[in-house]
């Protein structure tokens, strides 16, 4: 069995993964699941044999997109840019029937944990197909870079978006506190942000360390640009169109000069917007496209900053000062942009 060089720990299969999972690293301080440490992250248990059926049976097929982030960050905007942006053949984004209209954005991009989750390889194919029905497939993990398998990252396009880790806690905090009273779990129904904090300072929230997925993800579209596209949220908001071009040249499918004089890219933020998707009645009250998670968590504030809201000076200066440390010598910063303080979501 190959060696995971971290932590002495076998590399994930299907055939090690109910033998392996207990031998790793247990937190329950982080709702609303137990997490296990692999490779260095703290995965949600559940998901561990979704992990080891992902390493072992996943197949890319050429022109994936890969979507990737820590929860919190701006998935759902992700998935509904990206969504938009590779079926705008077949969905104008301004067509009064497009998919997002009727479909939350995690109900139109196949969540690769959710692929492999409780499924047979046959099952998690038919899963797959049923997710991507017609190409270019978009898919989405939360994985970091060190557990994807070498065929993945070699042959999908991935796309990373990071956040502020200040606001990402804020953000997971309402979220959960939604998941909690939607009845998930019992287990924690008075949430409380100091003890959240805590949990996230030690980088043991769920997909966490937030900065070391990200600066994985960051040296890889460093070292692999033409591979991986590396964007922040806060960038994003300053900037919607010419991340929304950036990405779509980054997928393969850069914007016509027709499509920039007929107004696509505006049209594809409009239909993606905060507003737009927050008020839509499958947004509001529709099935959920994640079980046990009802599609209105996903769309708050849509801010940069909030954490001023919910944290001492005091206290975003040590989170700020741990990821500082976590992060010297890498070249990675959250603050590159120099931006972080601008935006507010469309
Ligand atoms: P806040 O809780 O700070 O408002 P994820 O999609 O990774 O779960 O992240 C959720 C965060 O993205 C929430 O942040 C949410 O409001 C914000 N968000 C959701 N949809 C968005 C959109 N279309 N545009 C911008 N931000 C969005």
């Amino acid at each position: 069995m190959a060696a995971d060089g971290e932590h002495g720990h076998p590399t994930l299969h299907t055939h090690n993964v109910d033998e392996v999972s207990p031998t790793l690293p247990l937190e329950t301080r982080w709702p609303p699941s137990a997490h296990r440490r692999y490779r260095g992250f703290w995965v949600p248990e559940l998901f561990l044999p979704a992990l080891a059926a992902f390493n072992d049976h996943f197949e890319p097929a050429p022109g994936d997109v890969l979507l990737v982030t820590c929860p919190k960050s701006g998935t759902t905007w992700l998935k509904a840019l990206a969504f938009a942006i590779a079926h705008r053949a077949a969905h104008p984004p301004s067509s009064a029937d497009h998919p997002l209209l009727v479909r939350n954005p995690h109900g139109c991009v196949g969540f690769l944990e959710g692929v492999f989750f409780g499924h047979s390889v046959e099952e998690a194919r038919d899963v797959l197909a049923a997710a991507c029905p017609s190409p270019p497939r978009v898919l989405s993990t939360h994985w970091a870079y060190s557990q994807l398998p070498e065929r993945v990252t070699g042959g999908c396009r991935i796309v990373y978006l990071c956040r502020d880790p200040k606001d990402v806690l804020v953000s997971w905090y309402w979220f959960l506190k939604k998941v909690v009273a939607h009845g998930a779990t019992g287990d924690h129904p008075d949430l409380d942000f100091a003890e959240l904090y805590e949990v996230f300072c030690e980088g043991r929230n769920g997909y966490g360390p937030v900065w070391r997925q990200a600066a994985e993800y960051w040296e890889a579209s460093r070292d692999r640009p033409d591979k991986v596209l590396f964007l922040r949220y806060e960038e994003m908001l300053r900037d919607p169109s010419g991340n929304v071009r950036r990405l779509a040249r980054f997928m393969g499918w850069p914007f016509t000069a027709e499509e920039e004089d007929a107004g696509v890219v505006g049209a594809i933020l409009e239909l993606c917007s905060l507003e737009k998707l927050r008020n839509l009645e499958v947004n509001r009250n529709g099935a959920p496209a994640i079980p046990v998670v009802s599609n209105d968590a996903f769309f708050r504030k849509g801010v940069v900053g909030d954490w001023r809201n919910h944290m001492t000076p005091a206290m975003a200066a040590r989170l700020d000062g741990i990821v500082d440390d976590a992060l010297r010598g890498t070249g990675f910063s959250f603050t590159d942009s120099g931006h972080a303080e601008e935006g507010v979501a469309p």
